[in-house]
């Protein structure tokens, strides 16, 4: 019998494919779906639209968990990464396959002469090491530099959004709306780290100590007492 917790995990998961899988109805002309005039821009932009989407909701989740208190966000965060790299690698596969049919040479040119593209390239490149070292063993195996290297998750949305950014045209208001998200969840973690900065330093001049002080919960007792 699936527990509720493995039975939500399958229903998150199969929500996550359902882009990929209209993408594909789409490209193969079942009723009801179509990719429209352009087929290849449209799976093109489908893949990369939504291995930015699940970048910026794989970095919701540590602030999900710490304001509402519940661990499940946590327990989400590495299905969704992996998705980002499922549909980052789907946008590369389209994009080399269908839009370039398969000219690695023209590939190669675009990714050394177009900015966007090479910008798009080292974002897909950083998401490889995180996707290898997703697995609980390699969490154990690295312990403290698991955390460091998986911070590049944050350079990798700036990439991303810069790489939106650029490859628009005219009109920005679509990856501004993705600057502005960014914006609010890395400085979601940059007010924390300064905080608890201050929390510490506070601490050491109260002589408490700097474990305690890092918990915002613990410190505030040690300073107004049980
Ligand atoms: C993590 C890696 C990547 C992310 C998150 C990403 C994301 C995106 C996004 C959001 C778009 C715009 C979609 C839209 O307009 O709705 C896009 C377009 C595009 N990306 Fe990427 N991308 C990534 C990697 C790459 C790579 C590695 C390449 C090629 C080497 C690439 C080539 C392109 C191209 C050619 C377009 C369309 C540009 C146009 O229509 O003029 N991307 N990507």
């Amino acid at each position: 019998m699936w527990s509720v917790r493995r039975l939500l995990k399958a229903a998150v998961f199969a929500a996550c494919l359902v882009p990929a899988l209209r993408m594909t109805a789409g490209a193969v002309s079942l009723p009801g779906f179509s990719l429209g005039a352009d087929p290849v821009a449209a799976l093109l932009h489908g893949c990369g639209r939504w291995a930015l989407n699940f970048l910026m909701i794989t970095l919701c989740m540590t602030p999900l968990k710490e304001l509402s208190g519940s661990m499940l966000p946590l327990r989400l965060r590495r299905m969704f990464g992996l998705f980002a790299f499922f549909y980052a690698t789907l946008h590369l596969t389209v994009y080399i396959v269908l839009d370039q049919s398969g000219n690695v040479g023209a590939v190669w040119r675009d990714i050394v002469k177009r900015p966007y593209i090479t910008i798009g390239m080292l974002a897909l490149i950083l998401l490889i090491p995180l996707a290898l070292t997703s697995t609980a063993r390699s969490m154990r195996r690295l312990g403290r530099r698991w955390t460091s290297l998986h911070r590049l998750v944050y350079a990798i949305a700036i990439l991303g959004v810069w790489h939106f950014w650029w490859q628009v045209k005219r009109d920005i208001r679509e990856p501004f709306l993705y600057a502005c998200g960014l914006a609010v969840l890395l400085g979601y973690r940059l007010w924390k780290q300064r905080a608890a900065a201050v929390r510490i330093s506070a601490a050491r001049l109260a002589g408490i100590d700097a474990a305690s002080a890092a918990d915002p919960r613990s410190f505030a007792s040690r300073c107004t007492g049980p």
